[in-house]
């Protein structure tokens, strides 16, 4: 198995063989994640939900992100890691952006970089991109603006909002993106955007149509009582976990663990 790099999102496309990609936000689910055999990992600022407990990514900072993501890029021996800019770290424009994506590689060891928009921030992926930075681009639903969204809602609706979407798509791939994200759009639209794009699209909540797909980890192993709708749950691991703990709990108060074979005599 060779290391999977970003020629290998075109060629993909090529091929009609689809991404898969998982967030990550630590070593030991990265490494899990490499073992099976997941193209890309995305330390995604959806950290600022699964891990830190708050209800949106914008309080997430590039020092929350960058431990997060040189565990993973140190765990992953195969996968392609991609890390998040946060919310407020690229915004103010294409120097900001730069530098915070430089950071990203001079500490983490991440192999490529992702932020939200289209038209409005392409001159920070152009620039991001000119420096030898790939850069994942993030439409649809984009959950940095979610007040200015008005809430969690499918993006892409009407011809007016599909043909937004499309134009914001061109010009992310023209900025020199090496593949976009699109969350939570109408079928219609992601298949759209795939088919007159030239970089590969990695859908969530898009519908079957993209180039690849990506779930938030905790999402798909069924680790939280709630699961967006567009999430399949391909395990209960939440429950699992519990049962763990409560048999533990268990052990230790009735007095069977430790037992002699988990204890050291003389
Ligand atoms: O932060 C994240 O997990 C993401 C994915 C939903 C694409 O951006
Ligand atoms: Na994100």
């Amino acid at each position: 198995r060779r290391r999977y790099r970003v020629h290998h999102l075109a060629q993909a496309k090529e091929q009609g063989s689809k991404i898969t990609m998982l967030t990550a936000y630590d070593a030991v689910t990265a490494a899990v994640f490499d073992a099976a055999g997941i193209d890309v990992l995305l330390v995604g600022d959806s950290i600022g939900n699964t891990m830190h407990g708050h209800t949106t990514t914008l309080p997430v900072t590039v020092d929350d992100m960058i431990p997060a993501a040189r565990a993973v890029a140190g765990a992953a021996r195969y996968a392609l890691v991609v890390v998040d800019l946060p919310f407020g770290s690229y915004e103010a424009g294409p120097e900001q952006a730069l530098a915070t994506a430089v950071r990203f590689m001079k500490e983490t060891g991440a192999a490529a970089v992702k932020l939200e928009g289209g038209r409005s921030v392409a001159p920070q992926i152009r620039a991001i991109t000119d420096a030898g930075i790939p850069v994942v681009g993030h439409l649809g639903f984009t959950p940095q603006s979610e007040h200015a969204l008005g809430g969690h809602r499918v993006q892409g609706r009407g011809e007016d909002a599909a043909e937004a979407l499309c134009a914001d798509a061109l010009a992310v791939q023209e900025a020199g993106a090496v593949a976009v994200v699109l969350e939570m759009t109408t079928v219609e639209v992601a298949a759209r955007a795939t088919e007159i794009l030239q970089i590969p699209t990695i859908g969530i909540g898009a519908g079957p149509a993209t180039d690849g797909q990506v779930l938030v980890w905790t999402d798909m192993a069924g680790m939280t009582e709630w699961t967006p709708r567009f999430a399949r749950r391909f395990a209960e691991l939440g429950t699992a976990l519990r049962e763990a703990a409560e048999d533990y709990a268990a052990d230790v108060r009735g007095g069977t663990f430790p037992d002699a074979a988990h204890s050291f005599e003389r």
